[in-house]
C-alpha cells in the first residue's frame, strides 16, 4: 500500500478530525501517503485535494467540523458521477479509500464499488447515531451533550414563567438523539419516531394536553416536549401554535438545529475516532475492503458496508420503555 485517499462527507459531525487524525498518523508511521479530498466526494470528483502529513493535522483532535470540510453530493447518486470519482482514484493512484459519514457516505463508497478495485473502508461518522455495527457513531455523544446543555437552559426560563417549550432535536429519521437526550433532560413527554405515528397526532394532542393540567396543578410547572424532527405534522413550531391558540397554554418552540452538530468534541468522541482511524488503516494493512470499521461493547469490530446501512440497529428499544418507566414513576409519585 503506498497511497491512501480519506475524505469527510454529509453531515459534519464533532470527532470527524481526531478520526482524520488518527488516519495519518497512522498511515505516516507505515510510510503509507494520505492524500485528503475536499468537499466530501465533490473534492474526489473534482480533484481538489491535498497532501496529508503529520503537520496537517497537528492541533485539530479538539476541533469540531472537519478540516476536510464536508458536502452531500447528488453526483455521486448517477453512473456518470461515479466514474468521474473513480477515475480520480485511478488517476491519482490511490489503493485505498477511507471515508468518514453516515449512510449516504457509504452508499457511495458501495457505488464506487461496482467500478474499482481498490479498498474501501468506511468510518461511523454522524450525530445520528443511525449505522448498524456500531454502538455509537463519532459526533453521538457531543451532539447529546450540546443538546443536553442547551435544553437545561431552556428547562431553566420555562421554569421561570411556568411555561410549556417544545424542542425540536436532529436525528433525521433516527430517535437516537431524541430518547437519549430527552431522557437525560427529565423532559415531560418524547415524540420521536419509535413511540409516534404522524396519523394519531390529534389523539396525541389531546394526551399532551390533559397531561400539560394535571402537570401544571402539581409542583413542577414547567413542561419540556422533546420532539424528533422531521415528525409532527408541519414541524414543532405547528405543534407549538395549536397548543397556544386552541388550548391558550403558554408555548414556546426552539428548534435546536445545526448547534448540534457544531463544538468540541467530547472525549467519547475523540477516543472512538481515534481508534477506529488507526484501526482503519490496519485494516488496509491486511487487504480488508467494502467494510465498516465499529466499536460494540469496546471492541472493535468490522461490518460490510451493506450491512451498515441496513438501519435495523434498535433505536433505543430499552430507551423508550425507561422513560415510559420513569413518566409512570413520577406519576406515582405526585399521586
Ligand atoms: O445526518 C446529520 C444531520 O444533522 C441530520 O440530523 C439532519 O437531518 C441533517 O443532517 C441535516 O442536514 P443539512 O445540514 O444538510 O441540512
Amino acid at each position: 500500500i503506498r497511497r491512501i485517499g480519506i475524505l469527510t462527507s454529509g453531515g459534519d459531525a464533532p470527532g470527524m478530525n481526531a478520526a482524520i487524525r488518527a488516519v495519518v498518523l497512522a498511515a505516516h508511521q507505515y510510510s503509507i501517503e494520505c492524500i485528503g479530498f475536499f468537499h466530501g466526494y465533490n473534492g474526489l470528483i473534482n480533484q481538489e485535494y491535498r497532501l496529508l502529513d503529520n503537520s496537517s493535522v497537528k492541533d485539530i483532535i479538539h476541533k469540531g467540523g472537519t478540516i476536510l470540510k464536508s458536502a452531500r453530493c447528488p453526483e455521486m447518486l448517477s453512473e456518470t458521477g461515479v466514474k468521474q470519482a473513480v477515475n480520480s482514484l485511478i488517476k491519482l493512484q490511490i489503493d485505498a479509500l477511507i471515508v468518514i459519514g453516515g449512510d449516504g457516505s457509504f452508499n457511495g463508497m458501495l457505488a464506487i464499488e461496482q467500478h474499482w478495485q481498490g479498498q474501501l473502508i468506511g468510518l461511523p461518522g454522524t450525530i445520528d447515531n443511525d449505522l448498524d455495527g456500531t454502538d455509537f457513531t463519532i459526533g453521538f455523544s457531543t451532539a447529546i451533550n450540546t443538546a443536553i446543555e442547551a435544553i437545561d437552559k431552556i428547562r431553566d426560563t420555562a421554569d421561570a414563567f411556568d411555561r410549556v417549550f417544545v424542542v425540536e432535536l436532529m436525528g433525521r429519521h433516527s430517535g437516537h438523539i431524541a430518547f437519549n437526550v430527552g431522557i437525560a433532560c427529565g423532559a415531560e413527554q418524547i415524540i420521536s419516531f419509535e413511540n409516534f405515528n404522524a396519523n394519531d397526532a390529534n389523539k396525541k394532542v389531546n394526551e399532551i394536553v390533559s397531561d400539560i393540567k394535571h402537570h401544571q396543578s402539581q409542583d413542577h410547572q414547567s413542561y419540556l416536549i422533546v420532539l424528533a424532527e422531521n415528525l409532527w405534522p408541519n414541524g414543532a413550531q405547528s405543534l407549538s401554535e395549536q397548543l397556544k391558540l386552541q388550548y391558550s397554554i403558554d408555548c414556546g418552540t426552539c428548534i435546536l438545529g445545526h448547534i448540534q452538530r457544531g463544538g468540541s468534541p467530547v472525549a467519547k468522541d475523540r477516543l472512538l475516532a481515534t481508534k477506529l482511524g488507526v484501526a482503519a488503516i490496519e485494516a488496509v494493512l491486511v487487504g480488508k475492503t467494502s467494510i465498516m470499521l465499529g466499536e460494540l461493547k469496546t471492541e472493535i469490530e468490522e461490518v460490510t458496508l451493506n450491512d451498515a446501512v441496513q438501519h435495523t440497529k434498535i433505536v433505543a428499544e430499552n430507551l423508550v420503555v425507561a422513560h415510559e418507566n420513569i413518566l409512570a414513576l413520577a406519576a406515582q409519585n405526585k399521586r
